[in-house]
């Protein structure tokens, strides 16, 4: 049976790592013609850059690839999110524990999401945390797991319809 499902990644800004996981998951959705069964949204941890679009290295990358970012704006995630959406994807340890104590903080009522991490999607990788290239400057990296990470997640949401 399928059930809408809804996706959100985290990072820390939500301008870099996460809003790249939210353009490439929905252009992968829309491929497959599924944008009435999974939405997809990202969020930060962090305030700071509420309401900005993505960083120009995630946009260069996305337009080199194609893929839409159009109306993309950053936010904060909230308590509520634990119930809104059934995957939480954090991009490093640190965005978990930190949305781990948001959605504590918050005992919001009603069926919970998965919380879990980008790189438990990734097999063989030689990191473990999706790196921040607002620090490294290596978006094409970021992209290769980001890619990988986003057709397993897409295809353990089908597997999950059967
Ligand atoms: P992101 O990268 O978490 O992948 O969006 C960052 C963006 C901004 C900052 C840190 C990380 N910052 O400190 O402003």
């Amino acid at each position: 049976m399928t059930r809408k499902t809804k996706v959100l990644f985290v990072c820390l800004g939500n301008i870099c790592r996460s809003p790249m996981a939210e353009a490439v998951m929905r252009h992968f959705v829309m491929e497959e013609k599924l944008a009435d069964v999974i939405e997809v949204d990202s969020a930060g941890t962090g305030d700071w850059h509420i309401g900005k679009q993505p960083h120009e290295g995630t946009r260069t990358l996305l337009d080199n690839k194609q893929i839409s970012y159009t109306g993309m704006k950053a936010r904060q995630i909230t308590g509520s999110d634990e119930v809104d959406f059934q995957y939480i994807v954090c991009m490093d340890d640190q965005n978990l524990k930190d949305v781990q104590a948001v959605f504590n903080a918050a005992k919001a009522d009603g069926a919970k999401g998965k919380v879990i991490t980008f790189m438990s999607l990734v097999d063989g990788a030689e990191v473990t945390e999706v790196p921040d290239p607002y620090y490294t400057g290596n978006f094409e990296y970021v992209y290769e797991l980001i890619d990988e990470g986003c057709r397993k997640l897409l295809e353990d949401i089908k597997s999950e319809w059967k």
